[in-house]
């Protein structure tokens, strides 16, 4: 799978675009705030239908502007599809491909396998649980289809729930019917356990290596799923903590409490590590992530890399390009010097200027 080309209208700093990619690397280089992560977002937005940065689709319509438009050729066991995206300033986006329209997200999620990688990533470790909630969510929604609409399910009475236990408070007679929400979010919730244990089982197996690798033997890692309540015991706890929920209003057991905690040779990285450690694990996380696409999608993923090389020192530099040498990546830099050819040939470049191709070799 290969993103050939993008275009774009009225899409942030971009009044038109038109870019044709190559198939290895690309490398999209100028100063800041010109309009380099905007490609990558775009790109982004097109395969999984949001945007890395959590933007709403009217902060990313121009300024002035109704709408925007991305257009993307993929090519796909030699065939070429065409991805249009329509977004509004106060509707729903409009999606097709080959002209035929899609309705739901999950049915576009795993059609164009991409991977995102900022130097955000790279606190993942360091960062709170609802980070590393959120990875789990976006992987698992890219690799299994099922998986996004049991989250959704789960997210929604979830809500739901919540909103009863507010509630009760000033008509205790609602209290009935609390069970009937629990049942049904031990239903979907178990569903959302189960996937991401399977997950979590299947990325070790593959970090191991990595993470063996990128630290020349020095460092054991192993992921540890925190859930918050396995499957068959989830329904007897919330049961159990009914009385602390109703005081809280909040509901207090659930996948919505996950963590996933990072331990290298019996060490707790994420309380106890080092910040060089922290970075370490999650670039092994990622390169894990991109052969877990890989294996399960059978394809290779399409790898955005925005601004992630300078953070990274020349050993792990060299190993992360080693490792995608043959994946199509779009990589940003302000300058090229920044960039170390001798690693992996650069296919194509593209120079950015104030929402414009200044300059292509
Ligand atoms: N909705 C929008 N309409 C027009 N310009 C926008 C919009 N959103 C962001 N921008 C502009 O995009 C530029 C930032 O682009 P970005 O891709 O983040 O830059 P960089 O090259 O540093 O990666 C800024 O100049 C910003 O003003
Ligand atoms: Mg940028």
């Amino acid at each position: 799978m290969f993103i050939k080309s993008l275009e774009l209208k009225n899409y942030r700093n971009y009044e038109e675009l038109s870019i044709d990619f190559a198939k290895g690397t690309n490398l999209l280089y100028g100063d800041n705030a010109q309009g380099k992560t905007n490609i990558l977002e775009a790109v982004y937005l097109g395969a999984t239908t949001k945007s890395h940065r959590g933007s709403k689709d009217r902060e990313i319509i121009r300024f002035h502007e109704n709408e925007s438009h991305i257009r993307m050729d993929f090519e796909k066991q030699d065939i070429v599809h065409r991805l249009d995206m329509h977004l509004k300033k106060s509707k729903a986006k409009g999606v097709a491909i080959d002209q035929i329209p899609i309705r739901r997200s999950s049915d576009l999620l795993g059609q164009i396998p991409i991977i995102f990688f900022s130097p955000e990533d790279l606190k993942i470790i360091k960062n709170g649980p609802s980070e590393r909630r959120k990875f789990l969510d976006i992987e698992l929604s890219q690799l299994e289809s099922l998986y996004l609409y049991y989250l959704s399910k789960y997210n929604k009475i979830l809500l739901q729930r919540n909103n009863l236990l507010k509630q009760v408070k000033y008509q205790d007679y609602l209290l009935d019917t609390l069970e009937s929400w629990d049942i049904q979010l031990v239903k979907y919730g178990s569903e959302v356990i189960r996937y991401r244990k399977i997950f979590i089982h299947h990325l070790n197996i593959i970090i191991k290596e990595i993470h063996r690798k990128l630290t020349g033997n020095q460092e054991d890692i192993r992921l540890e799923y925190d859930y918050n309540v396995d499957y068959d015991e989830f329904l007897t706890e919330l049961t159990r903590k009914r009385d602390v929920d109703l005081k809280y209003a909040a509901t207090s057991t659930g996948p919505h409490r996950d963590d996933i905690s990072f331990i290298v040779n019996d060490i707790d990285i994420r309380r106890f590590g080092s910040q060089g450690q922290q970075r370490t694990a999650a670039l092994s996380l990622k390169l894990a992530q991109i052969q877990l696409v890989k294996e399960v999608m059978k394809d290779s993923p399409v790898l955005l890399l925005d601004d992630v090389l300078s953070e990274l020192d020349n050993n792990r530099k060299t190993y992360l390009l080693e490792s995608i040498k043959d994946t199509q990546t779009m990589i940003t830099c302000t300058g090229l010097d920044e960039f170390i050819d001798q690693h992996l040939p650069i296919q194509r470049m593209f120079q950015i200027k104030a929402g414009k191709i200044v300059k292509q070799n």
